[in-house]
């Protein structure tokens, strides 16, 4: 219920018009954002990159609504892929479709996108797309494989265990050669067509990891670049332990290398376990997002945990 009214929040533009009225916000933000500016998201990729860990960069930005506005979201990760190029930073670029037009248009958001991945395969990058909610998954699926029908390779997606078809597009997209991110769900789905029942929604995390380690354990196991911007077929973002101890203990024993082995978390989240699963020679990759257009991604980092939003609202009012 709460997750239910908070993802509503992070949606709504009265209640962004508010919370971001109020200075604090953006200060308690600060736990999950690197930024306002892409220099402020680079000096922490450095830093990340320094003690050994991978980045994939998120310049924010989602449900874009003309198509000036997507344009100019898609121009904003020329200077981005640039700068990682000119410093050898060991980070590709994540977006989220929405923020390249998709809601206004397919074919504008596909041309947005094919810029980009031009533009990073020059400088042998990579490009993760987020998967959103559930009104615009099939439109995410279908624009993944129209770029790969294109001829692009440097382009992944990720997958939600929290839908029941992501087993059926998992395996579609690993017979295209995917490179999948595997993510619990950050939204709302309805229960027709999503686990609403946390123990579901994990039972399927580890069976949707299995067949990722079986796909890439029978097509070569290729590991992570060199370069640390392409990450390997299998890459499994969350921060339960449970789930990381599933995938670890099951690779290791069908013998799947480390370096095969990708595990993706937020930045400012878990920087203890972050820390460990890297010292054990396993690829770790922090996602760091940065900009103005904070306040949606801040909500749900709320909505994933009671205790950010008591943090949140108990500071608030003591300011007050
Ligand atoms: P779970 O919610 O069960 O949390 C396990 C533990 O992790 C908690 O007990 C707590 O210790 C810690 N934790 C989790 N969330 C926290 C928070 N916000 N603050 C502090 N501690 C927290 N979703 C999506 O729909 N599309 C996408 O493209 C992505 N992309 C993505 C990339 C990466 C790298 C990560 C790690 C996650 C995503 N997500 C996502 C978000 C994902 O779907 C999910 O909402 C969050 O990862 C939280 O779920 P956990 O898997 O961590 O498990």
């Amino acid at each position: 219920m709460l997750k239910a009214i908070l993802i509503y929040l992070s949606q709504a533009k009265w209640a962004r018009r508010i919370i971001t009225g109020w200075t604090f916000s953006r200060r308690a933000a600060s736990r999950f954002i690197s930024g306002d500016t892409l220099e402020e998201a680079m000096a922490a990729t450095q830093k990340l990159n320094e003690n050994g860990l991978l980045v994939t960069l998120d310049h924010l930005g989602e449900h874009v609504e003309d198509p000036a506005s997507a344009e100019g979201s898609a121009a904003g990760y020329f200077p981005l892929l640039e700068h990682i190029d000119r410093i050898s930073a060991k980070a590709g670029i994540s977006l989220k479709l929405t923020q390249l037009g998709l809601l206004i248009d397919y074919d504008l958001c596909l041309e947005n996108i094919k810029r980009i991945l031009a533009y990073a395969e020059e400088r042998s990058n990579f490009v993760r797309i987020d998967i959103e909610d559930s009104p615009v998954i099939e439109r995410t699926i279908q624009l993944y494989s129209d770029l790969r029908e294109s001829g692009f390779e440097n382009v992944g997606i990720a997958i939600q265990s929290y839908l029941f078809r992501s087993e059926a597009d998992t395996y579609a997209l690993l017979d295209a050669g995917a490179r999948i991110r595997l993510v619990k769900g950050a939204y709302k789905e309805p229960p027709e067509i999503a686990y609403s029942n946390k123990k579901d929604v994990d039972v399927n995390f580890d069976h949707l990891a299995r067949i990722m380690i079986d796909y890439s354990l029978e097509h070569g196991a290729e590991p992570v670049s060199k370069d640390g911007k392409t990450p390997p077929v299998v890459a499994i973002a969350t921060h339960d332990e449970k789930r990381i101890k599933f995938s670890r203990d099951y690779a290791s024993r069908v013998g799947l290398k480390r370096e095969a082995l990708e595990f993706q978390m937020l930045y400012g989240i878990r920087t203890d376990l972050q820390a460990v699963l890297n010292a054990e020679g396993y690829p770790v990759r922090v996602y760091v997002p940065y900009g103005l257009e904070w306040y949606p991604y801040f909500v749900r980092r709320l909505a994933e945990r009671p205790a950010n939003l008591w943090f949140f609202l108990s500071n608030l009012i003591r300011r007050a």
